[in-house]
């Protein structure tokens, strides 16, 4: 790991990581089974997100991020430890480490990302704002007296930031995303359909389906739920356009997120992002027609990143390779040693 560096995106819906030289090395939910009452690990990542909804009273199932922000310091904890032991194995060599954090989060929650990732072999660390690290992965120079618009979607939380010279000038972070569009569908089954599905059936109809702008030609699928009634397992057809229909609430929380970040923005700086549209990242930016409906409510072009879901990743990547991306906008590595004595000093 000589030289090398490792980029860390703690999403609420997945753990992404980049390593410099090779690229994404590991993409994993953001789940950890323990057994029920104690601290002791059954599973993480992919394996413990097989259990979700399927586990025995004696295990428990824990999405440590909810909502944007940690909800579980200590199993977050031990969920980047083991990515990051993973990743770096035995090696003597320490890498650097950036972090991608909630934009919300916290100074104990702060200390607990920065402790975790030391602790776990980074020789230091650093850690960058989701929408910042987003701009940086699309490709665009943050560094410019230019005003960019980006609008990261992902599963807890959008971010809207608008960034210029290398930080975030204005922001605002609405609690609606990918969960909540899982949430509206699994209530509009219930409601009109008289079926309960889970979160996962949900998500499965969201990205086979789902749609932000109702479809040319309206599309179907079966799914499978249990009759709210009689309790009884059930098969249902779900169209498109009902789809649009659970969706349209959440959707319309995400942009008036953005009208509100717009109405905000000093006009120098609106004149930049009316020139060059809203650049939109994260999972939630696949749902089908999101770039048309932002543009349609906005007013303003929308273009969604390449690869929308790793862009926050391969930013981080990006930053630890050219480190004057960080350092000429006061971002800063710690070591363990400072870290320690920086919060202690504060605590
Ligand atoms: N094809 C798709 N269509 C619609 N939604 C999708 C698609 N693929 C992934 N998603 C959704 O994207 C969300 C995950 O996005 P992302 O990985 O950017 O979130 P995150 O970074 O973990 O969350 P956050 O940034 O809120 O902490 C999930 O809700 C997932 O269902
Ligand atoms: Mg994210």
């Amino acid at each position: 790991m000589l030289g090398k560096g490792i980029g860390i995106d703690l999403g609420t819906t997945s753990v992404i990581i980049y390593v410099t030289g090779k690229g994404i090395v590991l993409n994993e939910p953001s789940v950890v089974a323990l057994y029920t009452g104690y601290e002791k690990v059954v599973a993480i990542g992919s394996s413990a997100s097989e259990m979700v909804g399927k586990n025995p009273d004696s295990i428990t199932v824990i999405k440590p991020m909810n909502d944007g922000v940690i909800s579980d310091l200590s199993i977050t904890d031990k969920m980047l430890r083991y990515y990051i032991q993973k990743i770096c194995g035995n090696s003597i060599f320490k890498p650097r480490v950036v972090v991608c954090m909630p934009s919300t989060i916290t100074s104990l929650e702060r200390r607990t990302i920065l402790d975790a990732v030391t602790a776990a072999g980074a020789g230091s660390a650093c850690l960058i704002e989701e929408p910042l690290a987003g701009a940086i992965g699309a490709g665009l120079d943050i560094s410019k007296p230019y005003g960019t618009l980006v609008v990261d979607i992902g599963g807890g939380t959008t971010d809207v930031a608008v960034i210029t010279m290398g930080s975030i000038a204005i922001s605002h972070s609405v609690k609606f995303a990918g969960n909540k569009f899982d949430q509206a569908i699994i209530k509009f089954v219930r409601n009109k359909k008289g079926i309960i599905i889970g979160e996962r059936t949900a998500e499965e109809i969201k990205k086979k389906i789902g749609c932000a702008v109702p479809r040319p030609v309206e599309i179907a699928i079966n799914a499978k739920g249990k009759d709210y009634l009689s309790g009884m397992p059930k098969s249902f057809e779900i169209t498109s356009d009902e789809v649009y229909k659970a969706l349209r609430y959440p959707l319309r929380k995400i942009c008036d997120g953005i009208r509100e970040v717009l109405e905000d923005t000093p006009p120098e700086l609106a004149a930049d992002i009316a020139s060059q549209g809203v650049l939109v990242t994260g999972g939630g930016a696949l749902l089908y027609g999101m770039a048309d409906m932002i543009k349609k409510r906005t007013g303003v072009e929308t273009v969604i990143a390449d690869d929308p879901i790793n862009c926050v990743a391969r930013g981080t990547g990006i930053a630890l390779q050219d480190s004057s991306i960080l350092e000429n906008n006061g971002y800063n590595f710690t070591s363990r040693d400072e870290i320690i004595g920086l919060y202690d000093e504060q605590w």
